[in-house]
C-alpha cells in the first residue's frame, strides 16, 4: 500500500469534463510540487469538508506523476460525497490523502482478464492503459446499463484498444452470468482476472471463477454505485454504511480504551472520535484498510473483504462494518 492514512497534501482541480451519463472527470494537480507515484489501481481519499471523506481510484496514465485523475458517477441517493464532488469546478482546492492500493496488478501473470461494471471502469481503466504501455497482454469486458453510461469508451476506441475491449450494453443478470461464465471459460489457470464493479458483480465473478483459478489469481475491488444494473441487484449505495446496532467494548492492546460503541456506531467511528487514527478508506467493508488483528474476543464480521477461510478464524476484524459477538473485544493495530 502507498500512502498513509493522516497525510495530506493540497490539490487544484485544474480541468473538469463530463465523460458520461452522471460521470464527471476531475483532472487534480498538487500545489506547490507534485503527487506522490502511484500504480494502477490506487485510490486517493478525498477530504471534501465538514469532516466528508471519500475514496475514489486513479483512472488516469499510472506513469503519468504530474496528475492525478478521476472519475466519479453522481449517486442517485448520495449522502453528500459524489454530489460534493459533482459541485466542484477548475481552480478549486481540496485536500487529499494517498495513493493507497488494495487493488495491485501482478505483473507477473501472462494476461490480465479485466472486469468492469459502471463506474469499477476506473481502476481497470488504469490498468488497461498500463497493460497497454508495458505491451502486456489484456483483455477488457466493461459492462454497462447504456452506451451513454459507458465512460472512456471514447479514449479506448481513440488509444486503439478496442481490439481488446469488449463492451457488453444492457445486459440483464441471466446475461452477465452467462457472459462472465464464458469469460472464465477461456482462461486457462494462468491468467489473473480482476474485478471492480458492484458488490454483486464481485459476488458473480468470484463464485465463477473459484472452481477454475487459483485464489491468488482473483482480485477485486467493489463500488457499491449500482450502475451496472444487469449485475447489481441489491447492490447498496457507495456513500451508505452497514447498520450496526449491537453494543460491545474495544480495548486496543496497547492499553487505550474501554471504548464503548454503541447501537448505530462503528468501531472505527467510535476510535477516530477518540483521537485515535486508524488507516481507513470505504467505510463499508470493502477495501481492507481497517481490517485489524483480534488479540481477544470474538468478532462478528459484516465486511466483503476478508475470504471466508479467514473470517472464520476470527484472528482479524474490519472495523468499520464489523462488530463482536463477545461483551468485549481486544484489537492490535
Ligand atoms: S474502511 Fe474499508 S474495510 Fe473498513
Amino acid at each position: 500500500m502507498n500512502g498513509t492514512g493522516s497525510t495530506r497534501t493540497l490539490a487544484r482541480v485544474s480541468a473538469v469534463r463530463t465523460i458520461a451519463q452522471d460521470i464527471v472527470e476531475l483532472t487534480l494537480v498538487a500545489q506547490g510540487g507534485r503527487f506522490a507515484p502511484y500504480e494502477a489501481g490506487a485510490h486517493v481519499r478525498l477530504h471534501l469538508g465538514d469532516g466528508l471523506e471519500r475514496s475514489y481510484s486513479l483512472c488516469g496514465e499510472p506513469a503519468d506523476g504530474s496528475r492525478y485523475v478521476i472519475a466519479v458517477r453522481l449517486e442517485p441517493a448520495s449522502r453528500g460525497g459524489s454530489a460534493a464532488v459533482h459541485r466542484l469546478r477548475a481552480g478549486d482546492t481540496l485536500a487529499l490523502s494517498g495513493p493507497f492500493n488494495l487493488f495491485p496488478v501482478d505483473w507477473s501473470e501472462p494476461c490480465l482478464v479485466l472486469l468492469a461494471g459502471g463506474i469499477g471502469i476506473t481502476p481497470v481503466y488504469a490498468m488497461a492503459l498500463e497493460a497497454a504501455r508495458r505491451g502486456h497482454p489484456f483483455e477488457l469486458h466493461y459492462f454497462v446499463r447504456s452506451h451513454e453510461h459507458a465512460a472512456y469508451a471514447d479514449e479506448l476506441r481513440r488509444l486503439g484498444l478496442t481490439a481488446a475491449t469488449q463492451l457488453h450494453v444492457g445486459l440483464d443478470p441471466v446475461a452477465v452470468r452467462a457472459q462472465v461464465e464464458a469469460i472464465v471459460r477461456r482462461m486457462h489457470g494462468g491468467e489473473g482476472l480482476y474485478v471492480c464493479g458492484p458488490r454483486p458483480m464481485i459476488e458473480l465473478a468470484r463464485e465463477v471463477a473459484g472452481g477454475t483459478l487459483a485464489p491468488g489469481r482473483i482480485h477485486w475491488e467493489s463500488f457499491g454505485g449500482g450502475e451496472a444494473a444487469a449485475a447489481a441487484a441489491g447492490a447498496a449505495d457507495s456513500d451508505s454504511e452497514q447498520p450496526a446496532d449491537t453494543p460491545f467494548e474495544i480495548r486496543l492492546a496497547s492499553g487505550e480504551g474501554p471504548f464503548e460503541v454503541p447501537a448505530g456506531q462503528s468501531a472505527l467511528q467510535v476510535l477516530l472520535a477518540a483521537g485515535i487514527d486508524v488507516p481507513h478508506s470505504c467505510r463499508e467493508g470493502e477495501c481492507g484498510m481497517c481490517v485489524v488483528d483480534v488479540v481477544e474476543g470474538v468478532p462478528e464480521h459484516h465486511d466483503h473483504f476478508l475470504s471466508d477461510a479467514v473470517r472464520a478464524g476470527n484472528g482479524c476484524m474490519a472495523l468499520c462494518v464489523s462488530r463482536a459477538r463477545t461483551a468485549s473485544i481486544v484489537v492490535d493495530f
